[in-house]
């Protein structure tokens, strides 16, 4: 008989650290929900990325589903689209996020800016929580029933705690979006749902690419004590600990993924 493989959705999955993600989850035997803003194309590099690795004989699948994790229609979209195709979610991944536009100084920094970092870096993941929450907690008899329980996983940044003055509003949402994981973990602990963050220090994607020079040069410089570029990979493995249920006894951790960034030195 093939076993039906775990369900994982993750947002903001097309391309970098959530591309990562999705691939890891893939080689572990899950099936996929792919969410992007947009990008077909792009999620059907991740899609197909999925697909090699994915092992055999497993019933895993791998499919987009566009959606702007910032508005409430889309949010609720994606998760009825999700729980239609696949039944059920094992694994909520809130990976998407968005830096400023323009790096600004916070004299200068704007409010459209900042309302749209708000509103995807932290509304976002919150009410699509909610929501993922509301689908485990309202049916306890799935709940039981499967395998695994439950997990969340949020992607947050060392910007959560290291202020860069020529963006606050990206660290001032990440510093929020880092209680999400505390609040979770102490809500749904009684259903055996358990719920961590992913802190990443410097990671080689799009997002960093027009700031390469600078963290090319920190690194020579031992800015962290690992010095090298973080990857997606790095990411992805750490979520696959998680989804692995390497760490039965745990929920409401910080993972830092970040070459040691956060260690202090005297
Ligand atoms: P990226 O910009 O390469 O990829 C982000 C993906 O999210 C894109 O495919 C984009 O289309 C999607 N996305 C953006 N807004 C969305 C929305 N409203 N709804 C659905 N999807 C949306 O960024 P990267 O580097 O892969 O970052 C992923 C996450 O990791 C972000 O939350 C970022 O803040 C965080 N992070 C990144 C670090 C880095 O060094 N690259 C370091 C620490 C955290």
């Amino acid at each position: 008989m093939v076993a039906t493989a775990p369900v994982a959705l993750v947002t903001g999955a097309a391309r970098g650290i959530g591309r990562g993600i999705a691939v890891e989850l893939a080689r572990l035997g899950f099936s996929v929900a792919i969410n992007d803003i947009s990008n077909h194309e792009v999620a059907e590099e991740c899609r197909k990325l999925c697909e090699q690795v994915a092992p055999h004989p497993v019933n895993t699948s791998f499919e987009f589903f566009q959606a702007d994790i910032a508005q409430a229609s889309d949010r609720a979209r994606l998760v009825d689209a999700v729980r239609s195709r696949f039944g059920w979610i094992d694994l909520l991944v809130n990976n998407a996020g968005v830096a400023p536009h323009v790096r600004k100084d916070i004299l200068e920094a704007s409010e459209e800016s900042f309302d749209r970092l708000m509103a995807v870096n932290v509304k976002g993941p919150y009410f699509l929580t909610q929501a993922v929450a509301n689908l485990w907690v309202s049916d306890p008899e799935a709940l039981r029933s499967r395998a695994r329980k439950p997990k969340i996983v949020t992607i947050s940044s060392v910007s959560a705690y290291a202020a860069s003055l020529n963006r606050g509003e990206y660290c001032l949402s990440k510093a929020a979006l880092s209680m999400l994981t505390p609040l979770f973990a102490l809500r749904l602990a009684e259903y055996g749902i358990h719920v961590f963050e992913i802190r990443p220090g410097v990671i080689a994607t799009d997002m960093t690419l027009p700031v390469k020079e600078k963290y090319d040069r920190m690194i020579a410089e031992g800015a962290w004590p690992i010095r090298r570029w973080g990857t997606p990979e790095d990411v992805g493995r750490a979520v696959a600990a998680i989804a692995e249920e390497r760490l039965p006894f745990s929920t409401g951790e910080v993972i830092n993924v970040d070459g040691g960034f956060h260690l202090r030195r005297l």
